[in-house]
């Protein structure tokens, strides 16, 4: 199925529109999918109940940023300290990611998403890591959003691992010790290539990072609402976004300094949707 082929109301293809329109849409959005267990236990439940129904927004979020053009969507699906959880709820969540990317994958490769990984991507069972590269493979030269799963995945690890090879490196000689510049070592990571994250939500309310992207999110937006992943719609997205849209990034600078030509015009018609979705 093609998603721009979807039909879709008015009201959505209005606040689409005006999203795309405003100019400012972040090229790349981050998200920290949180809250599914809440989900679950708040109407008696199991957690894995919850990490199910999350399942369904991650395949409306994908299509949505899709949809609106955004570059770049990294997922946080699977944190290395999640592998501290009861083996039960790791075995749900592993074949759970299994079976999204044998079911999904068609429908990514037809509207043209590229998949990756960034974590630990050797510590998930086998039959994940092939099925994962097999999915990698298939869309790698898809040139329309790229969509980064975070699996096993720890910012500090990655910091760590990318240090280590830089100082094996310097001892091989290929890099000298002057070269170890910012950008040297972001391109030692496992996010090299993308660029930084403009926009990272997350879900649940809670007010932390958890660990991921913890370099490359040095100038990001935050924002944190307290829906719970499961009930994080294509409406709550929209508003995660608008929110972005009217920040004002000054990256340092003064107000004055990065006040951009006027943009009264799409501000108040954002403001207006914002109210209307709020
Ligand atoms: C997020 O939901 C999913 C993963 C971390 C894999 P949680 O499972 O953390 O849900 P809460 O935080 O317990 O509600
Ligand atoms: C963060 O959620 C990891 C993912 C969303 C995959 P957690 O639920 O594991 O985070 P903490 O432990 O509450 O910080
Ligand atoms: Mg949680």
């Amino acid at each position: 199925m093609t998603w721009s082929k979807e039909s879709i109301s008015v009201q959505e293809q209005q606040v689409q529109l005006s999203l795309m329109n405003s100019g400012r849409m972040p090229k790349h959005v981050a998200v920290i999918m949180d809250g599914n267990g809440r989900w679950a236990e708040e109407r008696g439940k199991p957690r894995f109940e919850g990490h199910r129904e999350g399942m369904e927004r991650v395949r409306s979020t994908v299509k949505t940023c899709s949809k609106l053009g955004v570059s770049y969507l990294t997922l946080y699906a699977f944190s290395i300290e999640n592998w501290k959880r009861p083996v039960p709820e790791v075995r749900f969540l592993m074949s759970l990611l299994e079976s999204y990317l044998v079911r999904e994958v068609d429908e990514l490769d037809a509207n043209n998403v590229r998949i990756c990984a960034i974590g630990k991507i050797n510590a998930l069972p086998k039959a994940v890591q092939k099925i994962l590269q097999s999915a990698m493979e298939r869309t790698k030269k898809n040139d329309g959003l790229t969509l980064t799963l975070a699996l096993s995945y720890g910012s500090r690890w990655d910091i760590q691992r990318a240090v280590q090879v830089m100082a094996m490196d310097v001892r091989r000689g290929k890099l000298s010790p002057e070269d170890l510049t910012e950008q040297t070592l972001a391109s030692y990571l496992q996010t090299s290539g993308m660029p930084d994250p403009d926009l990272i939500i997350r879900t649940s309310g809670e007010m932390r990072l958890s660990n991921f992207l913890l370099w490359e999110a040095a100038y990001a937006e935050l924002y944190v609402t307290e829906t719970l992943w499961p009930e994080f719609t294509e409406q709550e997205l929209y508003k995660g976004l608008a929110s972005y849209v009217l920040r004002e990034r000054r990256f340092g600078k003064t107000s004055a300094q990065v006040q951009p030509e006027s943009q009264a015009q799409s501000r108040s018609t954002l403001e207006r949707i914002l109210d209307a979705l709020t």
